[in-house]
Order: structure tokens, then C-alpha cells, then sequence
């Protein structure tokens, strides 16, 4: 099989991280792999804002639970985020931003880094605390988050892929 199905297939979402950071050059070549997925007419109408300030990444945390409604780290104690948003104004903002962290789980897989989609990112950036940080990062208004690519270094076991469900795909 070549490489890059061997990654898609074998990309897991991981739950339970080490404190080890991603190296810089590690995470710049995920960024830069985020920023050539495809996007509505080319028009690129997302970004990705990173962090491994761990102040930040526990309030980020927090923000996040407390859409749920609980005190957990939804986070998983990964000690570095991607938060990708994306141009509300643009009709197809939802997969623009979807396809963003689509490609940064696979290009950190690809690179040896586990990741894990976290959600609730429209909720966290839509309430008022979450708004003054779009402001203090630049991030426009119309920007609305998509989802939390959370990436580190897995404390336990890598998890198995579900049986795919039957009729997966219809041959017409
Ligand atoms: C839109 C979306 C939102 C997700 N949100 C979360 C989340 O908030 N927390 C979490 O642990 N996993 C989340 N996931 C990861 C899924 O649970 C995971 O992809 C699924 O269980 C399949 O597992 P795999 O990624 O290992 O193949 C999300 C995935 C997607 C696509």
C-alpha cells in the first residue's frame, strides 16, 4: 500500500496525551499542510490559529467543557492546539474548515503526531470570552470556529479502527 493510503487508513483520533510538545518544524509542516487543502473556489477562507501555551490551552480547555456543561478536559491533556475557523460569508465555510482539519489529523499522523478532532469550536468562539479572543488574535468577526485539532504524543494504546458499517459504498 502506498504511503499516503496507509496514512489515511491508519489515522486514529487519540484520546490520552503525554506532556511532549510538537517540535516546531514538526508543526510547521502540518500548518502548511492545513493551508493547501481545498476550499470553495479557491478562495481560502479559513485559518488556523496554534497554540502550545499551556496557560491558554487549559482555558481553551475549559471554554470547552463548559459548553458541555462539565469540568473535564476535553482536550485529553494534549499540550498543543490547532483551532481552524472559517469564513461564515463563504457558502461552503463549513467543509472549507472541515477539510483543514482533515488535512492536518492525516499530515500528523503522517508525521509520526497523534491527533484528535474536538468540537463545540462554533459554540467556544461565538460566546463573549471566546469573541475577545478572536479580537486579541485578529481573527475577523465573520470567522466562525469549525473545530479543535488537538495534537501530541499518545499515553496509552493506539486505538483500533472500527468495522467499516455494511453498504458503505452503493455501485450504481
Ligand atoms: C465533526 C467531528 C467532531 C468530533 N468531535 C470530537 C470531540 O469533541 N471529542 C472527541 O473525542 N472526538 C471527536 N471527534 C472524533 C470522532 O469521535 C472520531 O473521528 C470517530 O470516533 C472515529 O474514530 P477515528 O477518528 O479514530 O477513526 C470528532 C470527529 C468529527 C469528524
Amino acid at each position: 500500500m502506498n504511503e499516503t493510503l496507509k496514512t489515511l487508513l491508519e489515522r486514529r483520533s487519540v484520546r490520552g496525551y503525554k506532556e511532549d510538545l510538537v517540535p516546531a518544524e514538526v508543526l510547521d509542516q502540518i500548518l502548511e499542510a492545513g493551508e493547501y487543502a481545498p476550499s470553495g473556489m479557491g478562495k481560502q477562507g479559513t485559518l488556523m490559529v496554534v497554540t502550545q501555551n499551556p496557560e491558554l490551552v487549559k482555558k481553551l480547555s475549559a471554554m470547552n467543557a463548559a459548553v458541555m456543561g462539565t469540568t473535564s478536559d476535553p482536550f485529553y491533556g494534549a499540550p498543543t492546539v490547532i483551532i481552524v475557523f472559517a469564513d461564515s460569508e463563504q457558502e461552503t465555510y463549513v467543509e472549507n474548515g472541515s477539510l483543514v482539519m482533515g488535512n492536518l489529523m492525516n499530515a500528523a499522523h503522517s508525521l509520526g503526531v497523534d491527533s484528535c478532532w474536538i468540537h463545540r469550536a462554533r459554540e467556544v468562539f461565538d460566546s463573549p470570552e471566546g469573541k475577545e479572543l478572536k479580537a486579541q488574535w485578529g481573527v475577523p468577526e465573520a470567522y466562525v470556529g469549525v473545530g479543535h485539532c488537538v495534537l501530541g504524543y499518545r499515553s496509552a494504546e493506539y486505538p483500533q479502527a472500527k468495522a467499516r458499517k455494511e453498504g458503505f459504498v452503493i455501485r450504481v
